[in-house]
């Protein structure tokens, strides 16, 4: 592997193979999401606890410090909005040139597997990775449900998943399922990360998929709104983070958050 490549991809993933990566792009469609109206003031108190960042360049340039942040994984694929037609139908908003001036450790786009747009977005994938092994930056790919959440089973996922990594991803993003999540991490002969999805009643539920992802192969996560959507943002993220870095179970994740909560979470003040 090129030492760029190498360089970058060490970056992302730890040197016990884990990686904790907040996303906080859900606005490239959604808009002001809840609690991302303020990415900056929200991501601030998160960033000590996160191996990177996940992010577009608009947000990065006018909400990150750059003189105090983490690896950046930039967001290089949109062009479409919850009001639209289709979510699927993506393009790539940004360039190489673009992702290397702003020192970006990574970029990232979706792929849509079974949608209208599937080959679109199978070949931007192809083609960002074309162009970003040229310079060492890895690709991470998306696998994206869309409005289709019914989509996260292990048959559909281990199908995006290695796809991903044919088309030349070095890190893939996928969701957890409970039933037969080890075939989809096997499947798939590069590094997976989970996302968290829509924010969820209880911590639990979030320390145990976790953990019961990483057991099934993950090296970690990229989960954005069920730590920062939480009002305890702080709390959620070091209990994630000693699940992935320290192999906490979700009960000592647990006691970890609630610790947490009880001395001073300031993470998020309305
Ligand atoms: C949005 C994304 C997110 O980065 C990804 O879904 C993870 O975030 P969350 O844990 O909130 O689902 O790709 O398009």
């Amino acid at each position: 592997m090129d030492w760029g490549m190498e360089n970058r991809l060490s970056q992302l993933i730890q040197r016990d193979g884990r990686s904790l990566f907040l996303p906080i792009d859900h606005g490239y469609f959604q808009g002001p999401t809840h609690r991302l109206e303020e990415p900056g003031k929200t991501v601030e108190p998160l960033l000590p606890y996160a191996d990177a960042i996940m992010l577009t360049r608009g947000v990065l340039r006018s909400c990150i410090d750059p003189t105090n942040t983490k690896p950046i994984i930039l967001r290089v694929s949109g062009g479409t909005s919850v009001v639209g037609e289709d979510l699927s139908h993506e393009g790539i908003t940004t360039s190489v040139n673009e992702a290397i001036r702003l020192n970006a450790s990574a970029v990232s786009t979706s792929i849509f597997v079974g949608s209208k747009y599937e080959q679109e977005t199978l070949m931007n994938l192809a083609e960002l990775v074309n162009q970003c092994e040229e310079y060492g930056i890895p690709v991470m790919a998306v696998t994206a449900v869309g409005r289709e959440l019914e989509k996260r089973e292990a048959r559909y996922l281990a199908l995006c998943c290695r796809i991903a990594a044919e088309l030349g991803a070095r890190v893939v993003k996928t969701y957890y399922c409970k039933e037969g999540f080890e075939k989809v991490v096997k499947g798939c002969p590069v590094p997976v990360v989970m996302a968290g999805g829509p924010k969820v009643d209880s911590e639990i539920e979030v320390f145990e998929f976790v953990y019961d992802g990483i057991q099934k192969g993950a090296i970690g996560v990229n989960l954005g709104r069920n730590v920062w959507q939480h009002d305890s943002s702080v709390a959620m993220i070091k209990a994630l983070r000693a699940i992935i870095h320290e192999k906490a179970t979700p009960k000592e994740a647990q006691k970890i958050f609630d610790d947490v909560k009880v001395t001073k979470d300031i993470s998020y003040q309305r």
